[in-house]
C-alpha cells in the first residue's frame, strides 16, 4: 500500500475497494512482437477517475517519468504504448513492436477525485528475447557440401514453438531444429524463423548455399551442328556447379586421342573448314570436382548450290532466251529488207554486222561466230545479230 494513500482513505471500510491486479506477473516477449500486459483495477464508487499512468522500473512507480499518461488535458499518442483498458475495470497496456530497451517491470498508477491515488506495486516483469537462427555443422566455417549433415536452429528464450520460412514461404516444420541429413542442392535457400504466434518476431535470414561439383555438363552449338564451309561456329559449354565452374577445357576427339582446342566457356571456330568436322566435348571443374560434357558432332559441308542460286540461273537463262529470240526476229527483218532493196554496196563498212549465228544447232549451245563480212555469203542459215562496228575485222 502506498503511504500517502492511507492519509486520505478512511481506515478499514473502503480499503478493500482499491486495488490493481496484473495477470500474469511475468511476460517473455519475442523482439519485434506486440505484447499486452493484462491489468485490472478498482476504486470506490464515490470517486471518479482523473488520471491513469504506466511506468517502467521501480524507481518511477510513483513519480514517473511515466511511459504513458492520460487525463483530461493529456491524451497520449505514443505508437509504442497503447492504453487498451478504456473501460472501468481494465487497465491493460499494449506494447507494440517490442525491443530490448522495453524490458523491465511495468506498473499502473491512477488518480481519482477526492485526492484518491493508487499504484499497483509488484508490476509485471517483461523480458524480451531475440529470435536467432544459427547453423550447426560438423566443422565450423566449413562450406556446406552436398551430402553433409547440417542442422538449422531457431532459438528464442520465450518459446520453443517456432515457424520456419524458406525463401519467404512457410515450411511445415514446427520444431526449433531442422535436421538435414545428406543435404542436397535443393535445400539451398534463404531461411528464417519466427515464434509461433508472433510472425513479426522474425529472425535474420540465414542463407544456405549447398556446394557441389559440376553436373549436367553439355555442349550446344550455334548456328547449327551442320554448317557449310566458311561459317562461323560457336560451341558453348554449360554446366551446373556451385561454386561456378572455373576451368573449362575443350577437346576434339581425333582417332584414339583428344586434341586440346581451348579453355574458355565458348569455343569459336571462325571460317570453318571441312576439317573442323568431328566430335567435340568439354571438361569442366570447380573446387569440388570435374565432369566431362556430352559429345557434340559438328559437320562442315562443302558449299552446295542453294535454292536462290538455282532460281537466279534459271531466270538469267530464260531472259537470255527471250532476248535472243527478239534479236533473231529483228535481224530477220533487216536481212529481208536488205535483200529487197538489193543495195548492199551502200552499207558503210563500219555498219556491217559482224556475227553469224548458225541456228542449225540446238539453241541451247549456239555460238557467235565472227566471219569476214560478205553480202554474197548471206544465206537463210546465217543471220546478223550484232550491230557492233566492224573496224577490227577489216
Ligand atoms: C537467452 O538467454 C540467455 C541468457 O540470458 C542469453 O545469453 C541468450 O542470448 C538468450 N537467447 C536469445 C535467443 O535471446
Ligand atoms: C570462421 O570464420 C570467421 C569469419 O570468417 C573467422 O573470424 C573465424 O576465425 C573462423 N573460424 C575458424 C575456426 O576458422
Ligand atoms: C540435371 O538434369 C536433370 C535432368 O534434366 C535435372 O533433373 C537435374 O535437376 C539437373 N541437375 C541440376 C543440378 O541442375
Ligand atoms: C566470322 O568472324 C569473323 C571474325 O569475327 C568476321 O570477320 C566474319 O565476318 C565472320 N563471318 C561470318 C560469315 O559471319
Ligand atoms: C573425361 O575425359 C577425359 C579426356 O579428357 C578422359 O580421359 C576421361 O576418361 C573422361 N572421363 C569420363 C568419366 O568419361
Amino acid at each position: 500500500m502506498e503511504m500517502n494513500l492511507a492519509f486520505f482513505i478512511l481506515p478499514g471500510v473502503l480499503c478493500t475497494t482499491w486495488h490493481v491486479k496484473y495477470q500474469p506477473n511475468k511476460i517473455c516477449a519475442s523482439k519485434g512482437s506486440s505484447v499486452i500486459i493484462p491489468c485490472t483495477y478498482e476504486y470506490p464508487n464515490s470517486n471518479s477517475l482523473v488520471e491513469v499512468m504506466w511506468s517502467r522500473g521501480r524507481a518511477h512507480f510513483y513519480d514517473g517519468p511515466f511511459i504513458y499518461k492520460e487525463n483530461k488535458a493529456i491524451s497520449n499518442t505514443s505508437s509504442k504504448f497503447e492504453y487498451i483498458g478504456k473501460n472501468d475495470k481494465n487497465c491493460s497496456l499494449k506494447i507494440n513492436h517490442i525491443e530490448h530497451t522495453d524490458s523491465g517491470e511495468y506498473a499502473f498508477r491512477f488518480l481519482t477525485t477526492n485526492n484518491g491515488m493508487w499504484t499497483g506495486r509488484d508490476g509485471t516483469k517483461v523480458t524480451v528475447s531475440d529470435t536467432i537462427i544459427s547453423i550447426m555443422r560438423p566443422e565450423e566455417n566449413e562450406t556446406i557440401k552436398e551430402g553433409k549433415n547440417v542442422s538449422l536452429i531457431c532459438e528464442n528464450n520465450c518459446t520453443s514453438e517456432v515457424i520456419w520460412f524458406k525463401n519467404n514461404e512457410p515450411l511445415p516444420e514446427r520444431a526449433s531444429v531442422i535436421f538435414f541429413s545428406d543435404i542436397s542442392s535443393h535445400d539451398s535457400g534463404n531461411y528464417s524463423c519466427a515464434t509461433k504466434h508472433h510472425s513479426s518476431s522474425l529472425s535474420d535470414v540465414f542463407r544456405i548455399s549447398v556446394e557441389y561439383e559440376p553436373k549436367n555438363t553439355s555442349v550446344s552449338v550455334r548456328p547449327a551442328p551442320e554448317v557449310i564451309r566458311g561459317s562461323n561456329v560457336t560451341l558453348t559449354c554449360s554446366s551446373n556447379a556451385n561454386p561456378a565452374v572455373d576451368i573449362f577445357l575443350w577437346y576434339k576427339i581425333d582417332g584414339d586421342h583428344c586434341l586440346k582446342m581451348g579453355s574458355q566457356a565458348k569455343l569459336q571456330l571462325n571460317n570453318a573448314e571441312t576439317a573442323h568436322s568431328g566430335h567435340y566435348f568439354c571438361v569442366v571443374s570447380n573446387k569440388h570436382g570435374r565432369q566431362n560434357s556430352t559429345v557434340l558432332t559438328l559437320k562442315v559441308k562443302e558449299k552446295a548450290m542453294g535454292m536462290a542460286e538455282t532460281w537466279l540461273i534459271a531466270t538469267i537463262s530464260a531472259l537470255s532466251t527471250i532476248f535472243i529470240f527478239i534479236a533473231l526476229t529483228v535481224a530477220w527483218y533487216f536481212v529481208g529488207n536488205r535483200k529487197k532493196n538489193a543495195a548492199p554496196k551502200t552499207v558503210p563498212a563500219e555498219n556491217v554486222m559482224t556475227a553469224d549465228v548458225h541456228i542449225t544447232r540446238p539453241i541451247s549451245d549456239f555460238n557467235l561466230i565472227y566471219e569476214e563480212p560478205s553480202e554474197e555469203d548471206v544465206t537463210y542459215t546465217t543471220v546478223y545479230i550484232n550491230t557492233k562496228h566492224n573496224r577490227n575485222m577489216k
